[in-house]
Order: C-alpha cells, then structure tokens, then sequence
C-alpha cells in the first residue's frame, strides 16, 4: 500500500486524476509538473514545480518529497511529438532517464510508468500480444519503448522495482495534450461545448480506448501488485473497448441531441492511427494483477456527459 506518491506530469491529463485518486486513498500526494499547480488541484498536495529534462532538479525534488512511489507520467504525447520530435525525445528520453537516476540515486522502491499503444508498430496480430517485436513509428512511440526497457533494466539491477501499462486511448471530461486518440474524446467535448466537432480521422479508424477510471485502476493496480505475482515481467497491455470512430460519432450523437460530427481526415495523424493496435490482448495483465476495466463504451458514455457539462458551467473546460 502506497503511503507517499509523487507524480510527474501531475498536471496533464491522467495527472489530475490520478491525484484525486490517491488522495481518496489516504496517500500523501506530491505532484509536480514543468507548469503551476492547476486551479482544480487541492492545495495539500504539495506541488514542485519541476522540468522532467533538468535532471538536478528533478533529483532534488525526489530527494525532498522521499516516495514510496514515484509515478512517471510527463511525456509530449504523440501527435505533439511529430510536430517537435527533438522536444519529444528531451522530454519522454531524457526525462525518463533523469526519473530512473533519481529514483536509483534515492532509493525510490517503485516507479509506475505510462507507456502507451504508440509503443507498437503496424502489421501486427490483432489483438496485439503483450510480447511482440517493438517497431512504432512515431518518436513518441520509440522513446515509450525505451522507457520499458530501462525500467525492465533498472528492476533487473535492483535499482527500483518499475512497472508500467500500456495504455490506449484515454477518454476523460479533461483536456488532453496534443494525442492522436483525441478525436474521441473531442466527440464528447466539444460535442457537448459547441454542439460539433470535425474529426481528424477516417470514420473506419479503429484503435483501442479507456475511460479514465478504468485507467487510473490499472495503474495504481500495476504498481501496488506484489512483484512475486509479476515475475521478472514489468510491462502489461490493457485494455477497455475499440470502436470505429464512426460507432464514437453515434453513441455521441444518439446521447447528445443536435450533435454534428463530421470527419475530415489529417493525413500525419491518420497515418499515426494506421500505424496502431486496432486491439490489445490484455489477459497477461487480467493473470497477474487481476486488471478487469468496468467500463464499456455505453457505460462511459452515460457516465462521462454530466461530468463534461458540471466541468463546462465551472467553465474548466
Ligand atoms: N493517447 C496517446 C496519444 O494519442 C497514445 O498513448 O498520443
């Protein structure tokens, strides 16, 4: 059981929530991100305002808070790093690398990572085993990988015990940072926000989602799982649901009156969509851990819409 977290990226998209959850637990919450604390992050977590990429800071930060566990979650997600791939490899390579360093260099016992569907590459089975060979084609995706398998290297020295999912998708009544899985999320949002929201994608794109909660289970589940019930194995698919964008634009249509969704494809981010899972095989991760989301797409979708419109008339989204 965890008593002290400290979160990277405690500001993005997971990071919030994953906040509250901890905190619902009875755990003391240090969040830190290269931004202030959100205005929606309660004041008794302590916040330190850290860049992942200035490894002394970052150790300093480690040093002061003293973890249980240490939550890796800052990251320039896929589509922001096509766009900056340098940044994107400072961030997620280095700033992994500096997290690993200072959890080594202090003794951290645990680090839970997020890696992501982006750590494959196309032609893969479907749905994509938890073992196969790693070719993704975004930075995004090559620096992902790279965090696994430090992880897996930094557990087999005994320097920290990591673990980590691979997510998909991730639906929340959030704001995301720059994915290429937005378009669903979007659907909702703006959907609700605006009454339209033209999607990047093809109505026939198909990779796998999450409702957040189910998320936020899966990875406080991976980290707090005794390692003798994982083996050597640090790295778990997991999986929620997978419609065709085209089955997001009805399920938010048919809830939401007047909606307008259309599509109008992006051919780099396509590509990006193209290059991912259509599904994951996550009965490694159901063995282990004893992973089981509860959320299907028409469960999601009834709970995820009043949450989107209280957050819109506290004018947080
Ligand atoms: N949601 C992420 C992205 O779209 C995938 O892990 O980049």
């Amino acid at each position: 059981m965890t008593t002290r977290a400290f979160i990277t990226g405690a500001g993005g998209q997971v990071g919030v929530d994953l906040i509250a959850a901890l905190r619902e637990r009875g755990c003391e919450v240090h969040g830190s991100d290269i931004a202030d604390r959100p205005s929606t992050v309660d004041a008794s977590v302590r916040w330190h305002k850290v860049d992942v990429t200035d490894a002394a800071a970052v150790r300093r930060a480690i040093q002061s808070a003293r973890p249980d566990v240490v939550y890796h979650l800052a990251a320039i997600l896929s589509s922001g790093g096509e766009e900056k791939p340098q940044l994107c490899y400072l961030v997620n390579q280095t700033g992994t690398w500096n997290v690993l360093e200072a959890c080594r260099e202090e003794k951290v016992p645990r680090v839970a990572f997020a890696s992501t569907i982006a750590a494959f590459g196309p032609g893969l089975p479907d749905p994509v085993p938890n073992e196969v060979p790693m070719r993704p084609r975004t930075m995004y995706g090559v620096t992902k990988v790279a965090g696994e398998l430090l992880g897996e290297y930094y557990t087999a020295r005994g320097w920290t015990d990591f673990r980590s999912v691979r997510f998909p998708g991730l639906i929340s009544a959030g704001k995301p940072g720059q994915g290429t899985s937005d378009y669903a999320l979007y659907m909702y949002t703006d959907g609700i926000k605006f009454g339209r929201y033209e999607a990047f994608c093809r109505p026939d794109s198909k990779i796998p989602f999450m409702y957040m909660p189910d998320a936020i289970d899966g990875l406080i589940g991976v980290a707090e799982a005794p390692r003798e019930r994982l083996g050597k194995r640090c790295t778990y698919n997991i999986q929620g649901f997978s419609p065709l964008a085209s089955e997001f634009a009805e399920v938010v249509a048919a809830a939401v009156p007047g909606v307008k969704i259309t599509f109008k494809p992006v051919e780099w981010r396509q590509a990006i969509l193209d290059s991912w899972p259509r599904s994951l095989d996550d009965t490694v991760a159901r063995a282990d851990w004893d992973w089981c989301p509860k959320y299907g797409l028409d469960a999601m979708t009834k709970d995820i819409i009043p949450k989107i419109r209280e957050k819109l008339a506290r004018g947080e989204l």
